[in-house]
């Protein structure tokens, strides 16, 4: 089977900074993979060219074996591509519901919802709901945004981003921010999501990275130093003296601090 996604040489240099250098990844359909590394590492960057933000200056992007590279941002994101990102982006004053009606009539195109008779309105609605209770968020459907649990906002986030319907899931430190207890019930979400839908996220605390993901690729200094198991990953001793240079502290074999 091909890879959903991946990348070949991919590469971005910020005039004389090469942030992402020479980075060969690839996530396979269904894939629950984690991508890692010290701060400043280029980890969101890599999803920026990756969702096509930003333009590479080297290599290039397939999805499905289609060479993507010279795509916008939009016809990636129509082609299945999704995201959330490291910073909350929700409407405060919008409700749940609400937020992810809008979303899937953003997937629908404006227009197409509006002028549509009544039951199609039931349709969107219904639609909204089940995804709601897919994130375990269908009793706060009415709640404003503003007065939810943080933990609760990111659920949301990843409920807008599923709005699209998308193949490939990209998410970039969903539970940045989130307290310790709740980070857990977040991931737990994001595992069982359906299991088609590849999944790529970035995330610190290694006890969620090694719960969490069946693969996991490491990223220093804007390159992929390395990429396995966890358990492989979890014994390898150059990404132990990567993590033991930095302040977020060690990796032990499946056990680590955040
Ligand atoms: N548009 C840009 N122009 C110049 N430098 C940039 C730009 N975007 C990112 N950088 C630099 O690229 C490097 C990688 O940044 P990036 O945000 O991708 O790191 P990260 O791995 O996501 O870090 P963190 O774990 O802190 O989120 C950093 O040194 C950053 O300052
Ligand atoms: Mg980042």
């Amino acid at each position: 089977m091909k890879p959903a996604l991946q990348t070949h040489g991919l590469g971005v240099r910020f005039g004389a900074f090469q942030a992402v250098n020479d980075v060969h990844l690839s996530l396979e359909p269904g894939a629950r993979q984690a991508l890692i590394g010290p701060n400043g590492a280029g980890k969101t960057t890599l999803i920026n060219l990756l969702t096509g933000v930003i333009k590479p200056t080297a290599g290039r992007i397939e999805m499905d074996g289609q060479d993507i590279t010279a795509f916008t941002a939009d016809r990636r994101a129509r082609m299945g591509l999704a995201r959330t990102f490291q910073i909350n982006t929700l409407f405060p004053s919008l409700t749940p519901l609400l937020s992810v009606v809008l979303a899937i009539s953003e997937r629908e195109g404006l227009g197409a919802v509006w002028w549509r008779p009544l039951t199609r309105h039931t349709a969107l609605f219904d639609e909204a709901h089940a995804l709601l209770g897919r994130l375990k968020l269908d009793a706060l459907a009415d709640v404003p945004v503003a007065e939810l649990a943080y933990g609760k906002q990111r659920l949301l986030e990843i409920a807008l981003a599923m709005a699209a319907k998308p193949r490939i899931l990209l998410l970039d430190e969903p539970a940045a921010g989130v307290p310790e207890d709740e980070s857990g019930e977040l991931f737990e979400a994001i595992a069982e999501l359906p299991q088609d839908i590849s999944v790529l996220f970035i995330e610190h605390d290694m006890k969620l990275v090694f719960r969490f993901s069946r693969r996991i690729s490491v990223l220093v200094a804007g390159q992929i130093l390395t990429e396995g198991t966890p358990a492989e990953i979890g014994v390898d001793p150059r990404v132990r003296e990567v993590y033991l240079g930095h302040a977020h502290a060690g990796i032990h074999a499946g056990v680590a601090h955040g």
